[in-house]
């Protein structure tokens, strides 16, 4: 643990446009900063910067948090690791607290695992070279397939001896605990004996991102069916194969330098890639991709390429995983190897440049690659073809960007041959059941969440909450927002009025009562033309219906003057709260808005398919889901309103 007079000492060096700009790049706009964010594609800049404030925030995806969360997210470092990165960067000498018993027990736990792993490999990888059994057994076996010695060290591949505990009396002997022997699965403990778990085969050290070995596969040499070709390490404190892609420290940089990244699915296709010079390359190791997998592989690039064999009975196996690529906004290609082809195979039998060559001339889009396949196997089966209609669009109807969805509709519409507007149809379908279903998810979590406090205005009726507005704009619409202690150093000001009016306008919202959006409507245009307007504007107002009211909302209530006789000193006055009071009132009436509008939605929804009106229902379908998304926004953005 660090000691907590260093943690203060790096709080204090950090600058967090200095940070992050060492990964984004941060240009100057007004106060803050903005750049591209580097958690979500994007092309317009949405990630803000700031420096006042030591703050970050995404406003496409939403992520946000100070430097050292900033850090943690972007390195996927601990928390511990991340104070220690910056403190390197502003060389702050790093004092490490005692560690209280808990501390020590779980970070030994870890670096005991860590230890005990990385002994195994060094030894794994000393038995392969050194050893008689070592050379002829494994050595040679990987120089026959084509591995040469430098990238059998980079990888550290290793040989494990066909005896049945020779690793774990060595690794007893040298002191490492038994203990974290099995529970890394190293050792295998029946009853009071112990093996080695990988005797008689090679070694496959699994990397994390920071190189450190985690885990183990291993390949038997025998030809015999029932040993199992692979086994690899167990789940354990420091290996979590769903986080996991084989080859990902070897293959970051260059994702990152490439931005792509290939995707093959074994140990061997990785080397021999890496070997003929292609290093953007990890391994899924057999299984099909997890989100956790594809977020590892989403914070080096956006692209990737899944490689398949060319006898791959697997490809159309592995088609319904891919919709989880596309789920996270990323361009997916695929690339169909020649029959009889693997990468490993294809690699060592091709020139670098051939390699690359075939894969630029021959990868194809995901979307499209799929479509075409299910077409030839639909051929004129008219219900394999409606089936595989539906396939398709459910795939498109997972990609966030509408930009990109609407692109494959009209590329599948050519190549199936259907009219567009019926690709939309089913597409609006699917996208409405989805946000059906969110609805429901929303309105249970509204009620324990931090929407309770929403309740209370949501349940009265709108009119409620726009006097409440204009209220509010009467009162306080030429006061600072932020004012007094809250106003921080360097922040952009903003008054009530301007916060009030640019938040209505900004979502095209408009006031029912006729008498409060006469008077909304007069303040904005004052507002507009950068005059002051005051109360008493609205209190001598001509229209006498408008100054009676300026009138009553104006009048102290009665609450707050009993507040004020019964303390002297001084309390926190309505005036005080506006940046919470106001963006509360203003999403409530948002809230408000968005429910009632689902709502004749619905109503119209179920009429038109009453009439069965297609296009109807379509333009309906669609604007339910937007309300949805606006909703599930704003629900996301109560309690944690920040202007910056
Ligand atoms: N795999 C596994 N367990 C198995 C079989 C396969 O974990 N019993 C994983 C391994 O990560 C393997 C990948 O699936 O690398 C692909 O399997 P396969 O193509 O059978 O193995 P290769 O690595 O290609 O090995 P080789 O080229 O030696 O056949
Ligand atoms: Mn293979």
């Amino acid at each position: 643990m660090i000691d907590k007079d260093t943690v203060d000492k790096i709080f204090d060096a950090i600058d967090i446009v200095d940070v992050i700009q060492d990964f984004v790049t941060l240009k100057k706009r007004g106060v803050n900063y903005l750049g591209l964010c580097p958690f979500h594609n994007e092309k317009t800049p949405s990630f803000t910067v700031s420096p006042s404030k030591g703050i970050f925030k995404c406003f496409g995806c939403g992520k946000g948090g100070n430097a050292v969360s900033f850090i943690m997210e972007h390195e996927n470092l601990s928390y511990y690791e991340a104070l220690k990165y910056i403190a390197q960067k502003y060389h702050i000498e790093v004092i490490e607290r005692e560690l209280t018993n808990e501390d020590i027990e779980k970070k030994n736990q870890i670096e005991s695992s860590l230890i005990v792993t990385a002994y195994a490999q060094t030894y794994f990888s000393d038995t392969l070279f050194n050893t008689d059994e070592g050379k002829t057994v494994g050595l040679s076996y990987f120089k026959e397939r084509g591995f040469r010695e430098p990238i059998i060290e980079k990888f550290q591949l290793g040989y494990c001896l066909d005896k049945k505990d020779a690793f774990t009396n060595e690794a007893k002997h040298k002191g490492y605990n038994i203990d974290f022997l099995v529970s890394t699965g190293l050792t295998i403990k029946k009853e009071d004996r112990v093996f080695d778990r990988f005797n008689d085969r090679i070694i496959f050290p699994i990397h994390n991102l920071m190189g450190r070995t985690i885990a183990f596969g291993a390949r038997t040499l025998r030809k015999d069916k029932n040993i199992a070709k692979y086994l690899n390490s167990p789940e354990s404190d420091i290996y979590h194969k769903s986080k996991v892609l084989y080859g990902i420290f070897f293959a970051k940089k260059s994702i990152s330098q490439n931005n792509k990244c290939y995707l093959v699915e074994g140990y061997t296709d990785v080397l021999s890639m890496h070997q003929s010079g292609v290093e953007n390359v990890v391994a899924s190791s057999g299984t099909s991709l997890t989100t956790d997998q594809i977020r590892l592989i989403k914070r080096f690039t956006n692209n990737i390429t899944i490689i398949y064999d060319g006898d791959s009975a697997g490809v159309k196996a592995s088609l319904r995983g891919i919709d989880l690529v596309l789920e996270q906004g990323m361009n997916v290609k695929v690339l169909l190897l020649p029959q009889d082809e693997d990468p490993d195979s294809f690699a060592q039998s091709h020139s670098s440049s051939e390699l690359i060559d075939f894969i630029d001339k021959n990868e194809t889009d995901f979307v499209i690659f799929k479509t075409k396949l299910l077409l030839h196997d639909a051929k004129d089966d008219p219900v394999k073809k409606a089936n595989l209609i539906r396939d398709i669009v459910k795939s498109i109807s997972v990609i966030p960007e509408k930009i990109t969805r609407s692109v494959y509709v009209k590329e599948c519409s050519t190549l199936l041959d259907i009219d567009e507007q019926a690709l939309y149809s089913e597409l609006n379908k699917i996208i409405f059941k989805k946000y059906k279903a969110y609805d429901k998810n929303f309105k249970s979590k509204e009620l324990k969440g931090s929407l309770q406090k929403q309740a209370v205005y949501s349940k009265d009726n709108s009119d409620v909450l726009e006097r409440e507005i204009i209220k509010l704009l009467l009162n306080y619409g030429n006061v600072e927002m932020y004012s007094g202690k809250n106003n921080l150093e360097g922040e952009q000001t903003i008054t009530a009025a301007q916060y009030i009016i640019s938040e209505i306008q900004h979502n095209e919202l408009e006031l029912i009562n006729p008498l409060y959006k006469k008077i909304f409507d007069e303040y904005k245009s004052h507002v507009e033309d950068d005059t002051i307007i005051d109360s008493k504007f609205f209190i001598n107002h001509s229209e006498s219906a408008i100054s009676n009211l300026a009138a009553d909302l104006l009048s102290p209530s009665y609450e707050l003057s009993r507040i004020w006789e019964m303390h002297d000193n001084y309390i926190e006055t309505e005036e005080d709260k506006l940046y919470i009071i106001i963006p509360e009132i203003i999403t409530s009436y948002k809230n408000q808005k968005i429910m009632s509008a689902l709502k004749s939605t619905e109503e119209l929804l179920k009429t038109a398919q009453k009439e069965n009106d297609i296009e109807k229902i379509n333009e309906l379908q669609q604007r339910y889901i937007a309300l949805s998304k606006f909703k599930i926004a704003l629900s996301k953005n109560l309690g944690e309103r920040t202007i910056l």
